[in-house]
């Protein structure tokens, strides 16, 4: 992989920087700033350097066309505060007002282009459409840094053809993310343990799958938990049920079984009589979900507190915890107490600790925890589970 250094002297070069600043916003105020801090080391090296600072990303998911709840203004705003330097923000992409700003910067001025994804080449499936529009990016800069880590599982313009197209290298942000991944799968310390909680089975299919062969305990939380417990024969009510994975998930039990690997799965679940702040729960055992008062209209909304307590015993005996996805709806104070029960135990293990992805991140900051009290966090949620998946991802291929 290559890194800055291959870069050489970048005084009074014009530099493009990828980073994913794909931060949660609510009524345009941005709820956790995690991944703009954690672009800020490769931009200051960057910037006491010389370089003329080019950065682009992306925010949510428009689809190739400009809309204001997508665009990256906020982000400049609060990227000034945290450098303490200015940020110039660009209201468009590429064309002449962008080509003016990237102009005007002297030596360590640092310039935010709109968002990537309001231009359909970004996202594009089409290799011409993509390379057209990586080739318009690429006039702007005369070396690219590729620091996007959430994103480089993704085969887009300004992550994968860009990179082609000028000298280029790894960020901090990148390198650091790999380092840790690299760790956790060729010689994690044991017991190594994951956590995987979120709602959808079927996103997590492959990680699984994958880590049956590698992993002493896996525990699962959150909404695909029902679909492990209706796996297993139980009835779960109103939860969360992917029917359509229920074989896939037998397998994965009978595998577990077959290489000695722990799935646990909660054995109480803080069942609710809808999906609200205010409804109604109570704590039932799992193998009987619609003996609450509700029946079966209730659905179950966060892990018990047995659970949670023998998850966290679980976490403080192991080596290595990976952790992926929140175990209840923390977002509601009343179904939050898994999710801060598994984080607090992170943060209590002596064992390497790491978490996964833009959400998991976001939940343990929203509840109380600061960054620091991790082995690491990471700022990729889908490309942290893809490589531990084992697939090769286009944005590192291409810097390799
Ligand atoms: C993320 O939030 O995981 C990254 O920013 C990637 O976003 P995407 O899933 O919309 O490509």
């Amino acid at each position: 992989m290559r890194t800055l250094e291959s870069l050489g002297d970048l005084r009074s070069k014009t530099v493009i920087v990828r980073c994913d600043l794909n931060v949660p916003l609510k009524d345009g105020v941005i709820t956790d700033d995690g991944r703009i801090r954690a672009s800020l080391t490769t931009i200051r090296e960057l910037r006491e350097a010389g370089a003329r600072v080019v950065l682009i990303s992306h925010l949510g998911r428009p689809e190739g066309r400009p809309e204001a709840k997508y665009s990256l203004q906020p982000v400049a705003v609060r990227m000034a505060e945290l450098l303490e330097a200015p940020v110039a923000f660009v209201p468009e992409t590429v064309g002449a007002a962008a080509t003016a700003a990237v102009e005007a910067l002297r030596d360590g001025d640092v310039v935010l282009l709109e968002n990537l994804r309001f231009n359909a080449g970004e996202t594009s499936k089409d290799d011409a459409a993509r390379r057209t529009f990586a080739e318009q990016l690429a006039a702007f800069g005369e070396a690219f840094v590729s620091d996007g880590f959430g994103v480089v599982h993704r085969k887009q313009a300004s992550v994968y053809d860009l990179a082609q197209l000028l000298p280029s290298a790894a960020g901090r942000l990148v390198a650091g993310e790999l380092e840790v991944l690299q760790r956790l799968t060729e010689s994690p310390e044991r017991p190594y343990t994951v956590v995987l909680g979120g709602s959808k089975v079927s996103d997590k299919l492959g990680v699984i799958s994958h880590l049956l062969q590698r992993v002493d305990t896996l525990l699962i939380g959150g909404g695909m938990l029902f679909t492990f417990l209706a796996a297993q024969g139980h009835k779960v009510g109103a939860s969360l049920l992917e029917a359509d994975q229920l074989d896939t998930v037998r397998g994965y039990l009978a595998e577990a079984d077959r290489l000695g690997v722990r799935i646990v799965l909660p054995t109480d679940i803080v069942v609710a009589a809808g999906f609200a702040a205010d409804a109604a729960h109570e704590v039932v055992a799992a193998d009987a979900i619609e003996s609450s008062s509700f029946g079966a209209a209730g659905l179950g909304l966060d892990i018990g507190p047995e659970s949670s307590a023998a998850f966290a015993s679980v976490i403080a005996d192991s080596a290595t915890v990976f952790w992926n996805g929140p175990m209840g709806v923390f977002e509601m104070a009343a179904f939050a107490e898994g999710t801060r029960t598994v984080a607090r135990a992170l943060t209590e293990t002596d064992g390497f600790t790491v978490v996964g992805g833009g959400d998991s991140a976001a939940a343990v900051r929203a509840l109380g925890f600061s960054d620091n009290q991790f082995g690491h966090i990471s700022t990729g949620g889908g490309a942290s589970l893809e490589y531990l998946e084992g697939k090769n991802l286009p944005g590192l291929e291409v810097l390799a």
